[in-house]
């Protein structure tokens, strides 16, 4: 049986948890004044508050135990350290080396890998120049202007939510697009607005062997060649980015032509490796450096700070005492930033692909539960849509807010009116309204006591649902790579303490297996038979359909 739960500091906390349950945060703040300046963190410009939270001192003083007793600063060390924390797949999970700006030494099997990291940054800033300046120029000798990044997963989501993110950053002569289902639409309708003569498509994959990628490009070559009829277009219109020359050089692309990552990048973990060079492209290289400083400094900061004060620990530390307390099962992402829009899409893989485990890293079931289903979307377009069972519904749910002080958009009272749905969500998850609340309300307004009677249990808000609140200046390059490596950590956090291995992915691959299967089935002539009743059913229904 797995040792968690029979840990010293969880059999505390499952005690601690029966006098907390009962508790109102409502109470606790009125009880602690001070509870603000207790329960936040200030990390350059990012301010973490974590006051509206079913805990106290105690709780928190438990919950860093049992960060101890996992060893979770044994395990910190090793991650940084590049040892095969990565057990499954015998590799080290080395993005904090992408953006180890000290350029202090990180050794895999006795080799620093820093120089490689340093010549492969310096040849995306040299292209990035040539794109960016226009001189790098197509078959037809036009300079560039758009860029479509052909990836999917890890090769996509990370450069795709942090282009959207960085928006103001962007070169005016360039677009950005982001092509990654195998669905022909997506890949047609990016197309169809762009010129060959001017389009460079960067092949983002980490194994180059990916199916859907793989299809994508090749679709995208043939609508080079079809329209440039010249066969040489492709050295000038396609990168590779890959740990996978060979698969590269059979592709048809030059290796001049590849920008190199290695194989102790996780694909969910690599934005900050040549993964990212749709990035700087589009924001310059200097920008992208900036993102890498602020991941830096979070390293850094979750590296070296007692756990009582480091930020990403106390998240992931709060995530667990309400996915394995509280039995919470999801924990939802709310940016009050329309530039972050796909932050939680982009932490939907990061840390479900990551935390999504039911074995330890020995092999043992685990008898508790892991990684949370994270979801989320903007507010204030998520207050119009899901924040209702947020607010009233019978889930418990923990919630993210962030937001940014400063507009990169100032116009009017915008920014004003943003910000106080921002302070008044978190408020009312927190506080709630109670039956005399809402009674006196209703009266006020000179409602009959039977119409009170009838109404009062559904205007009720039960409060005491917890919730984080980031709030950071502007949303620069430097601090969103901050914001990006907290959540690492945190997902890092979290797998230490359940014991499981963040950095693989088995999950994905029954499905790929039985796809490949299955993509003969669709086009052989007799009936298929060999599946369970319904995936036959289904495939000679879309057989019978397409003939028909
Ligand atoms: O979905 C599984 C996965 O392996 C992800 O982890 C990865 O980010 C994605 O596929 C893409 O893989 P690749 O970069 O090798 O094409």
């Amino acid at each position: 049986m797995p040792e968690l739960t029979k840990r010293e500091a969880w059999k505390n906390l499952q005690r601690h948890y029966q006098s907390i349950e009962a508790l109102h945060m409502r109470d606790m703040f009125a009880a602690e004044p001070q509870r603000f300046t207790t329960f936040s963190l200030q990390l350059d410009d990012i301010l973490f508050d974590y006051s509206k939270h079913r805990i106290t001192s105690t709780t928190l003083k438990l919950l860093v135990e049992l960060a101890r007793q996992t060893g979770l600063q044994n395990k910190i060390e090793k991650m940084f350290s590049g040892e095969r924390i990565n057990t499954t797949e015998q590799r080290p999970a080395l993005h904090t080396a992408l953006r180890n700006r000290s350029n202090s030494p990180v050794l895999v099997d006795g080799q620093d890998v820093m120089p490689q990291v340093n010549a492969v940054l310096a040849k995306m800033g040299k292209f990035c120049r040539q794109i960016r300046d226009g001189i790098w120029l197509g078959a037809t000798g036009q300079p560039i202007t758009d860029i479509v990044n052909i990836g999917i997963g890890g090769s996509d989501l990370g450069p795709l939510m942090v282009t959207e993110a960085l928006k103001p950053y962007g070169h005016e002569r360039l677009n950005v697009h982001f092509v990654s289902n195998v669905d022909a639409t997506h890949l047609l309708e990016t197309l169809r607005h762009l010129q060959p003569a001017t389009t460079l498509f960067l092949i983002a994959s980490k194994t180059f062997t990916t199916q859907e990628t793989m299809t994508n490009a090749h679709s995208a070559r043939d609508w080079l060649l079809q329209q440039l009829k010249d066969d040489k277009a492709v050295a000038c219109h396609f990168v590779a980015i890959s740990t996978n020359r060979q698969k590269v050089i059979e592709f048809g692309i030059n290796p001049d032509n590849m920008f190199e990552f290695w194989d102790w990048v996780g694909g969910r973990y690599s934005l900050w490796s040549a993964i990212g060079l749709s990035i700087a492209l589009y924001i310059g290289m200097d920008n992208f450096e900036e993102l890498l400083s602020g991941a830096y400094q979070v390293d850094k900061h979750f590296y070296e700070t007692p756990f009582e004060k480091n930020i990403p620990v106390i998240m992931g530390l709060l995530g667990v005492w309400y996915n394995n307390f509280f039995a919470a099962d999801s924990h939802v992402i709310l940016p009050y930033d329309q530039y972050l829009h796909r932050f939680p899409a982009y932490f939907q893989q990061g840390d479900m692909e990551s935390n999504g485990k039911r074995v330890t890293l020995d092999g043992q079931s685990v008898n508790y539960s892991t990684g949370p289903i994270i979801w989320g979307e903007p507010g204030t377009n998520g207050q119009h849509a899901f924040y209702q069972l947020l607010h009233q519904g019978t889930k418990l749910v923990p919630a993210d807010f962030l937001a940014a002080v400063e507009s990169q958009n100032p116009l009017g009272n915008h920014q004003q009116i943003l910000l106080s749905n921002f302070f008044a969500q978190p408020e009312a998850l927190m506080r709630g309204k109670t039956p005399a609340e809402v009674r006196a309300e209703l009266d006020a307004e000179g409602l009959s006591q039977a119409r009170i009677a009838q109404l009062l249990p559904h205007k009720v808000f039960p409060g005491n649902r917890p919730s984080s609140s980031f709030l950071f200046h502007k949303l620069t390059p430097r601090t969103l790579g901050s914001l990006i490596a907290l959540y690492e950590h945190k997902i890092f956090t979290q797998s230490a303490i359940w014991d499981i291995n963040p950095f693989d992915q088995w999950g994905v691959e029954l499905g790929k297996q039985l796809a490949q299967k299955i993509l003969p089935e669709l086009s052989q002539s007799s009936p298929v038979a060999d599946h369970d009743s319904s995936t036959n059913g289904l495939i000679n229904y879309f057989r019978s359909q397409k003939q028909g």
